[in-house]
């Protein structure tokens, strides 16, 4: 079967200052799959994110979405082709002032030209898909749980229905029913999603979750990826690091 790849790192080198982030990195994340992306702290994960949403540029080297070359657009192309992302944060990071409907509609109103009853059928039906209970349509993100503003984050970042969904640590700081709802809202999502293809890439701590809701693996040490295999060859991994890492999560 032929692979394909959504994102394209190619011997990436950032650095900052003095400061080298990636070292050559070489990285291809799979098509219609879920990638998790293990390291340590400032091992230069959320580097790699931004660099996938155009926000940096590589210093040597190249980084591939959807056939595309960031670094060559202007930044009114960057901003129309990030509509084929959906971003999932550690802080929902909606907007306080919006009802958690206008929060949902905001990517809509901004980026397609559907009229006021479209919206509200396409809002609607993305509440239902992520499970938010009707009751909170009409509130302020303030006046609902974490768990439900998850929820509505979620919605908002589907909302133009993005072939690449990131999501940067969407559990940390979540109590561990909240965060198993995430993670397998986050497992349904991508599911439900098959037929764009969606492909998912999860930042994340949190090993045990990773192995249970990942098709792939990545682990990230000193700016490259020193593993990335399937989670069943990701398991058996001769590395020490990542043994430990293992072990740590048992
Ligand atoms: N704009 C920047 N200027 C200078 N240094 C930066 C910049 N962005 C990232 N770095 C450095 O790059 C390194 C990697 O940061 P990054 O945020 O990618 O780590 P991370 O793997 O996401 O860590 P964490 O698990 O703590 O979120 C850090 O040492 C950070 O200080
Ligand atoms: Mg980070």
């Amino acid at each position: 079967m032929q692979e394909n790849f959504t994102i394209e790192f190619s011997h990436v080198t950032k650095t900052f200052g003095t400061h080298t982030v990636l070292d050559g990195l070489d990285f291809k994340i799979h098509e219609g799959k879920i990638t998790t992306l293990l390291g340590f702290s400032g091992a230069g994960k959320s580097t790699i994110l931004k660099h996938i949403l155009g926000i940096y540029h590589p210093t040597d080297g190249h980084v591939k979405v959807l056939g595309h070359e960031l670094v060559n657009m202007k930044e009114k192309e960057i901003r129309q082709f990030r509509t084929n992302f959906g971003m999932s944060f550690q802080y929902s990071a909606l907007f306080d002032s919006m009802t958690n409907f206008e929060n949902v509609a905001f990517p809509l109103r901004e980026f397609t030209k559907l009229n006021e009853e479209e919206i509200r059928d396409k809002v609607l039906s993305l509440m239902e898909q992520v499970g938010l209970e009707e009751h909170a349509f009409y509130k302020l993100p303030s006046e609902i749980s974490g768990g439900m503003r998850k929820r509505v984050g979620l919605a908002r970042a589907l909302a133009l229905e993005p072939k690449i969904m990131l999501y940067d640590e969407p559990t940390t700081g979540l109590d561990p029913i909240t965060t198993h709802m995430v993670d397998n809202l986050i497992m349904s999502t991508h599911k439900r999603n098959a037929h764009i293809p969606m492909t998912s890439v999860i930042i994340s701590h949190d090993i045990a979750a990773t192995l249970r809701i990942s098709d792939y693996v990545a682990f990230l040490e000193k700016g490259r990826v020193v593993e990335h295999s399937s989670v069943e060859e990701f398991k058996k991994s001769k590395n020490p690091i990542i043994q430990r890492f293992l072990e740590l999560s048992r």
